[in-house]
């Protein structure tokens, strides 16, 4: 039987996920050898142990961002807010990993983070694992914040933004879609 990529991609979107956006230090092949601050759109992210404290997620082996995020020290998680659709949508176009114009805030650690973010997650590289044509990237978490006054996570779901429905959802309905207008 031919596994059917297409397929099973959208049947992996059918597991709603949060957004996160990912930064580092880093040159990018074909671009000035200088490092700077770079990030990419990822859905990837998880918690993976308590103690030590452990995350983990999958970045694709043949994205330009690859070499800098598998070589860094470390790597700053921020995780996004609704109101980051726009720039959520930016750092996942192709070549589009620079953060000028995006509003940061520092870390103690050096990666900058995304401004409004949920929460914060300074991580040294633990480990860089080949899986397939994507890598996981394990970190260790040695500083973060939690801004619980921020309001509802992005929310990423069959290939499409939402957000958290307000309030208790009525039976069967879990959120909303945010649409393009809004
Ligand atoms: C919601 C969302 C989640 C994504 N999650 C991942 C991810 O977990 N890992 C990954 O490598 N790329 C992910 N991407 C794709 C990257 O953000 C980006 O498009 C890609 O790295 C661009 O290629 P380039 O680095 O060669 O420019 C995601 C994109 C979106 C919109």
């Amino acid at each position: 039987m031919e596994f059917d990529t297409r397929a099973f991609r959208n049947a992996l979107g059918s597991f709603p996920t949060g957004v996160a956006v990912m930064t580092t230090t880093g040159a990018v092949p074909g671009e000035a050898e200088d490092a700077s601050h770079i990030g990419i759109t990822v859905n990837s992210f998880t918690s993976v142990s308590l103690d030590p404290p452990l995350v983990l997620w999958c970045i694709d082996r043949r994205s330009r961002r690859y070499p800098a995020f598998a070589t860094a020290p470390g790597f700053t998680v921020s995780i996004l807010a609704a109101g980051h659709k726009a720039v959520s949508s930016r750092l996942a176009g192709p070549g589009e990993h620079r953060l000028d114009g995006i509003e940061l805030i520092p870390t103690e650690l050096g990666p900058p983070a995304l401004a409004d973010s949920l929460a914060v997650f300074e991580c040294a590289r633990e480990s860089v694992q080949d899986a397939g044509d994507h890598a996981i990237l394990l970190g260790r978490v040695l500083r973060f914040a939690r801004h619980a006054d921020v309001g509802a996570p992005l929310v990423y779901f069959q290939g499409r933004y939402g957000a958290l429905a307000q309030g208790t959802p009525p039976d069967g309905i879990i959120g909303r879609r945010v649409t393009d207008s809004e």
